[in-house]
């Protein structure tokens, strides 16, 4: 989907009092104070918000997102609850403007799908990690393989569903990234999204280093 378009899609939804979420990623991170954490996709910034005052004013967290809207109620957001160890960065998932190793924690909800290059996410998710950091993510899976039609369409797309990947297909964009060992926390049964069948998925994995002795 073109990043034009996701930028007006979700800068409308920014001022709506609709729940943009699939999952609760956050409440199975459990952010530690002092860690750095960044939410990608990170919407109003509720996630964020909750993250930076777990991690407190050692800690450090980012949300990364693409659409201008969102961004400006994110700010507002912190401002309002006088949330200062944050930075909303304006950034499509791909291509994150940080550092190698820059993070002990990432999450994100209901976002991978949108994106166009999945692969891409997850090798940033890889080397935006400290080693031994972690991931926590929601997202939606595609039962069978979305047919062409649906997946160059940026409504169905924003709808959460027409950029979905099949499960073999994002594990495998999991172990290509580098990440050897996930652990699925929540996995739903199928239901009906849009014109298709998904299922939401909850996974945790961790940045090893590399290591595979014993002691
Ligand atoms: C469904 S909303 C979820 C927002 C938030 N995580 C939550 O749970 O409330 C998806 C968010 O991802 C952002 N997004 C979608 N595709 C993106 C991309 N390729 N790069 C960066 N942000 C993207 C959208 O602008 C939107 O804010």
């Amino acid at each position: 989907m073109e990043i034009k378009e996701i930028n007006s899609r979700y800068s409308e939804l920014a001022e709506s009092d609709c729940c943009l979420s699939c999952g609760g990623a956050i409440d199975y991170a459990k952010p530690q104070p002092g860690e750095v954490c960044i939410d990608l996709g990170s919407g109003r910034g509720t996630d964020v918000i909750r993250m930076a005052e777990i991690v407190g004013e050692y800690g450090f967290v980012y949300g990364i997102d693409v659409a201008e809207g969102m961004l400006v109620k994110a700010r507002q957001n912190a401002e309002k609850f006088e949330i200062f160890n944050v930075r909303f960065i304006k950034s499509d998932l791909e291509k994150i403007l940080l550092p190698d190793g820059s993070a002990d924690l990432i999450i994100s909800n209901c976002t991978l799908n949108h994106a166009s290059d999945k692969q891409a996410v997850w090798n940033e998710v890889f080397r935006l990690l400290k080693t031994g950091g972690r991931f926590v993510i929601s997202d939606i899976y595609a039962i069978e393989p979305i047919p062409e039609e649906y997946r160059s369409d940026p409504v169905a797309i924003a709808e959460c569903w027409a950029g979905a990947v099949t499960r073999n297909e994002y594990f495998e964009h999991l172990a290509n990234a580098g990440f050897s060992t996930i652990e699925i926390i929540e996995e739903s049964a199928p239901y009906v999204k849009g014109k298709s069948n998904v299922a939401s998925i909850t996974i945790a994995g961790k940045k090893s280093n590399g290591c595979s002795c014993c002691h």
